[in-house]
């Protein structure tokens, strides 16, 4: 079981210099199980009950590092950390910027591209879900400006269908359409503005986007667009399930 002192690891959550963490001990702002802390070289064993026992200015502890979200993300914010306008962080509790590890997107979304975006300060879990090996499906629901004309969903199922500018081709995906200018499309890799470019390569353009699955994890229906949430072992579990995921 991994261990750090208390000051240590309040600090790496964003609390504060261990200065100001030390500060915080010190005026009894730190309690476990109850009673404030006297020491701030305390060491703790990180397990799961420690969130629970340790609470800081009377509030239950931020999540312990390895931890992973979901965000329903908006319209016209950028997935990016230090890009100009509104970013995916600025829809989170302000002291998540300051955590080491650092909580970085899995993946990316466009800006005008809404939906399921995950977070996590987890680099195994976030390589193991863009690993191009893995395949774990993605899928999305776009808005076409002209409707389709039923040819678009065998070239994409191909596996020979190239991209602009790129030489290797797409691996095969899966499209469903729903309307004449609506469609799901699950993809299995990542490749740049990947969803927009395959329509775009069919001679159609996406005028919105949105993903609604990752795996098997869907966005959830009462999880407003800016909100987020925290993922559950199971969720993590449900987005290396493929099966129905397509
Ligand atoms: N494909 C796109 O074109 N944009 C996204 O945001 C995601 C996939």
């Amino acid at each position: 079981m991994t261990t750090s002192r208390l000051d240590r690891l309040l600090a790496n959550l964003g609390y504060g210099t261990r200065r100001e963490v030390q500060q915080m001990v010190h005026a009894g702002a730190v309690t476990l199980d109850g009673a404030p802390v006297a020491d701030a070289g305390l060491r703790l064993a990180l397990s799961e009950d420690v969130h629970g026992r340790l609470r800081v200015g009377g509030a239950a502890l931020d999540p312990l590092p390895g931890m992973a979200l979901m965000l329903h993300k908006p319209l016209g914010v950028t997935c990016s950390h230090k890009e100009a306008g509104e970013l995916v962080y600025d829809l989170l509790p302000p002291r998540w910027r300051a955590r080491d590890p650092v909580l970085s997107t899995i993946g990316r979304l466009d800006k005008e591209t809404t939906g399921l975006l995950l977070l996590t300060d987890d680099g195994a879990l976030l390589h193991k879900v863009i690993s191009p090996k893995r395949h774990v499906p993605k899928r999305y629901l776009a808005t076409l400006a002209r409707p389709l004309e039923g040819g678009e969903g065998v070239r994409f199922a191909s596996g020979e269908l190239r991209l602009e500018g790129e030489d290797r081709p797409l691996t095969p995906a899966v499209l469903e359409p729903l309307s004449p200018t609506t469609a799901r499309l699950t993809v299995t890799e990542g490749r740049y503005h990947q969803v927009r470019r395959m329509f775009a390569a069919v001679g159609n353009h996406v005028e919105s986007l949105h993903r609604e699955r990752i795996g098997a994890l869907d966005l959830p229906s009462d999880l407003a667009p800016g909100e987020h949430r925290l993922l559950k072992a199971a969720d993590v579990a449900a987005l290396f399930e493929t099966t129905g995921a397509a």
